[in-house]
């Protein structure tokens, strides 16, 4: 039997991977920053290790006897303070560094996709910083380039909740937004594969003027569109840049530079963004921030 560390098993992403390596007869290890938190996981982890990726000295052991490494860490909405140089690139060092030690045989990482061609992003230099240790690393290695989950998309319905929603630009840029339990099942299923790098993204491509009409649809509203023009964007990120730090300037400049391109990636997974969406409506008016499967 195969033994698998997931390390962001709390999140979005890790819990469906956390799920599917045990469905595939997986023996295992979750990391976690605390037991509470992996409670309701309770019955696909076999052991817990408490840790803290930014602390080196917590990690010591995580890699014992194990054989493929998962990590989905990085910092998304997490409001604990730290940076994606912190979290997305020396926390997955710190990780990679006990995996080199205890001569793990592949070392899984997600990435974003597109990664290549955003090189002027905070987190994209961060994950592509840790891309490159991982490949000069000896060990065998998968890269995950995902488009936006279906978690990401949530925005859109707490807009159509609220009853306007909000595009930059004209809308019309195209993604492929993917399931959490589609992109788990690829990641598993690649886990014993032989290719480095894994491109992603959803069975179907959407403007955002669509899912947001995808997301009114699901309560039954009339569509309301705010279109935000271009140069607002550009010039609230260029005062962000000067007055805010990189914590707070970091995701809002991926977030609106990922909004105004074009993001298609392979297509996979059976799993559509209108049922999501039916599915979470009536669960959208819960607390901010409140993690939705
Ligand atoms: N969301 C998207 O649309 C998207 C698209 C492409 C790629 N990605 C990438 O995919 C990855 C996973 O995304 P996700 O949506 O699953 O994220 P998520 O739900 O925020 O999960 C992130 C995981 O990382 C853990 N983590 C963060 N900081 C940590 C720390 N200092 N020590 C230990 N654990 C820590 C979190 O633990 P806690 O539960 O303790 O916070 C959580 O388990 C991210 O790296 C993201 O950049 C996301």
């Amino acid at each position: 039997m195969k033994r698998v560390l997931v390390a962001g098993a709390t999140g979005y992403l890790g819990k469906f991977v956390l799920q599917e390596f045990k469905k595939q007869e997986y023996w295992t290890r979750a990391l976690s920053r605390s037991s509470a938190k992996l409670e309701t996981l309770e019955r696909y982890v076999d052991e817990e290790f408490i840790g803290e990726v930014t602390n080196a000295n917590s990690l010591k052991g995580i890699c014992k006897n194990i054989d493929i490494v998962f990590s989905s860490i990085g910092i998304t909405n997490q409001k604990d303070n730290r940076t994606f140089m912190e979290v997305d690139y020396q926390g997955n060092k710190n990780l990679l560094e006990e995996a080199i030690k205890e001569g793990v045989s592949k070392f899984i990482f997600i990435s974003v996709f597109n990664a290549a061609n955003m090189t002027d992003l905070k987190v994209i230099q961060t994950k592509l910083k840790f891309e490159n240790e991982l490949k000069k690393s000896g060990l065998d290695y998968l890269i995950v380039y995902p488009n936006g989950f279906f978690s990401d998309m949530l925005e859109y319905l707490k807009m159509a909740e609220k009853g306007r929603g909000f595009v930059f630009g004209s809308g019309e840029n195209k993604i492929n937004p993917i399931d959490g339990e589609d992109l788990a099942k690829a990641c598993v299923n690649a886990a014993t594969g032989n290719e480095k790098e894994l491109a992603i993204g959803g069975p179907d491509v959407f403007t955002h003027n669509e899912i947001l009409a995808a997301a009114f649809d699901a309560y039954g509203k009339k569509l309301k569109i705010t279109k935000i023009p271009l140069w607002i964007k550009n010039s609230l990120l260029g005062i962000m840049r000067f007055f805010t730090s990189v914590k707070t300037y970091g995701p809002v400049e991926f977030f609106m530079t990922v909004l105004t391109i074009d993001l298609i990636a392979p297509a996979y997974g059976d799993h559509h963004l209108r049922d999501f969406f039916i599915k979470n409506k009536d669960k959208i008016q819960v607390k901010k921030n409140e993690k939705i499967k």
